[in-house]
């Protein structure tokens, strides 16, 4: 699989993010967030980040259906959050901290790998946690079961591929992931529209998330270069694959939560696609990727035709 490259000689040494991870990791220094009663005027999610809010048909549907779109938009977030970390993330950080990757890392780093992999638990735990509480508050369930796109859409792109070469799928999906900004863990912190509960647990994940930020960088930087040629374009014309799986609207976790609307099926297809023009989508994937596509051109990914050439195809590049 690796070229044989010794990387660790990087003329960047690796520096680590976690020098005050006892003191300011949200497992450590933050409080557990509960949410006992409903704030007035507060919302679930932010309206902006929910656009089939903005169709006409929804628009005309009552404040307590809006509220209840809202209200579910936030378990669709925070059960997507779950699998992530459970089911992906913390699978592969526990095989860097076991030196499992078939890459060379500095020492440092695999100690900082396990704490991510206690990062990553908590964030699960926590999202779990306050799920349960909203639902204790509201008497509303998530009305979304099933599994997030991203989830069915990384399983597909896996079964496609050599049974030897899936666990990189796992790997540089987890590093598209760990690199790409939300709009969710951007805005949501700085957004006191949103319940105090809600707002301080993705801040407290926010925080933790800027740490793992500057690992999985690094960790590219050095895992990429370590690739043979066949490895690098086989990762490389998945990359913006995982860019789309993570980042593209989940369809049917939207028609299930427009359920709570009294339109029609055909009705509700209408506002999705309406609400998500491809333009749109692309756009929002590419500001979304920015850091990570900057990384993927610092380390001369595009430099293969047919690697970049997958980007143009996704709507990455333009
Ligand atoms: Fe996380
Ligand atoms: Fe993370």
């Amino acid at each position: 699989m690796t070229s044989g490259t010794e990387s660790l000689d990087s003329p960047n040494p690796y520096r680590s993010s976690f020098s005050s991870w006892e003191k300011r990791s949200s497992v450590r220094a933050k409080p557990r967030r509960t949410l006992e009663e409903l704030e007035q005027g507060k919302v679930f999610f932010p309206p902006e980040l929910v656009p089939v809010l903005y169709h006409p048909l929804v628009r005309e549907q009552e404040q307590q259906v809006i509220n209840s779109l809202l209200l579910q938009r936030l378990h669709v977030y925070l059960d997507f959050t779950e699998d992530l970390e459970q089911l992906v993330i913390t699978p592969v950080t526990q095989l860097i901290s076991r030196r499992r990757t078939g890459f060379e890392l500095p020492p440092e780093m695999i100690r900082d790998s396990y704490k991510i992999c206690t990062d990553e638990a908590w964030h699960a735990q926590f999202s779990d946690d306050l799920q349960c509480q909203v639902v204790s508050v509201t008497k509303e369930k998530p009305a979304v079961v099933g599994e997030p796109y991203f989830l069915s859409r990384l399983r597909a792109v896996k079964t496609e591929l050599d049974p030897a070469v899936r666990p990189l799928a796992d790997l540089f999906f987890t590093v598209v992931s760990e690199t790409l900004i939300s709009g969710i863990l951007g805005g949501i912190p700085k957004d006191h529209r949103v319940c105090t509960a809600v707002r301080e647990t993705i801040a407290d994940h926010a925080e933790d998330e800027g740490r793992h930020h500057a690992f999985f960088s690094r960790f590219f930087e050095y895992a990429w270069p370590q690739l043979d040629r066949r490895h690098k374009e086989l990762v490389g014309t998945l990359l913006p694959e995982f860019v789309v799986a993570f980042l593209k609207p989940d369809v049917d976790a939207m028609t299930a939560m427009l359920q709570h609307t009294c339109l029609d099926r055909e009705s509700v297809l209408g506002v999705i696609e309406e609400s998500y023009p491809t333009a749109r989508i692309n756009a929002d994937m590419r500001a979304a990727a920015a850091a990570t596509l900057r990384l993927f051109e610092r380390n001369g990914v595009f430099e293969s035709e047919k690697i970049s050439d997958s980007f143009l195809r996704n709507g990455l590049l333009v």
